[in-house]
């Protein structure tokens, strides 16, 4: 079996509102191991976004614990954070998050720039081959479908070669076919390349292409029956 890479226990995170306190991930335990392909569904409000970003050491969790690639960050500091998602994890999001005046390439150069990798442009070719874009290397994002959006935002997100890819409804913009080839390519480099992949989504036939699926209801992990989705849904 290969190591477990984020271990949590109990993970809960609470946002203070000044007339409310919500619970929006309540004792969460799990155990995502290296290599896998990890779905995370439920419906909206259920804390898929809070879960994710608490294991992609985006938001510091409220108590419990986290252990992200040997390390316990469960107090950590916000620089400790940041390191971590500098070197190791990357995150892709529902709205691409692309700089709108760089072209396909420049935007998956600028991660490598800021490594003060020498090797930015051949790389970063590479990478946009590997997603399929290497006929729109020099586009705009405005000359980009959105599912050709996307390829670029997860080449960009390879480009500090991750140890985990974060993936939050990465297909919530997108036509069937788009998000489905997405998913594919997800399958892809968790199978040619061994990345982890922890993906939220809502549709249950994308849900299905990952190895293990977390059902996550009103903050808690819950077995599949209690979860309210169907494949039907
Ligand atoms: N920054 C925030 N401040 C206060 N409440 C929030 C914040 N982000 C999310 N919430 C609340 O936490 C709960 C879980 O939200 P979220 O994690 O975004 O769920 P999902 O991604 O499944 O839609 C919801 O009730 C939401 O309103
Ligand atoms: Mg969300």
């Amino acid at each position: 079996m290969k190591e477990i890479i984020i271990k949590a226990e109990k993970l809960t995170r609470t946002y203070k509102l000044p007339a409310e306190e919500i619970h929006a991930v309540r004792d969460v335990d799990l155990e995502i191991r290296s290599g896998d392909f990890i779905a995370i569904m439920g419906p909206s409000g259920s804390g898929k976004t809070t879960l994710l970003d608490s294991l992609g050491c985006l938001g510091r969790i409220s108590s419990g614990r986290l252990s992200v690639l040997g390390r316990d960050v469960s107090q950590a500091k916000e620089n400790t954070l940041v390191f971590m998602r500098r070197k190791f994890i990357s995150f892709i999001f529902q709205d691409f998050l692309l700089i709108p005046s760089l072209s396909a390439l420049e935007n998956v150069e600028l991660p490598l720039y800021f490594a003060r990798d020498k090797q930015d442009r051949g790389r970063a070719v590479e990478l946009l081959q590997k997603v399929g874009l290497q006929d729109r290397i020099n586009h705009l994002p405005k000359e980009l479908s959105g599912g050709e959006k996307q390829r670029v935002a997860i080449a960009r997100a390879l480009a500090i070669s991750p140890k985990v890819l974060f993936a939050d409804e990465p297909t919530g913009n997108l036509d069937t076919k788009s998000s489905q080839e997405i998913f594919e390519l997800f399958r892809k480099l968790n199978k040619e390349d061994g990345l982890t992949l922890v993906v939220t989504t809502h549709n249950p036939q994308l849900g299905a292409l990952a190895d293990r699926i977390f059902y996550i209801k009103d903050g808690s992990i819950v077995p599949k029956e209690a979860s309210g989705l169907s494949l039907s849904s």
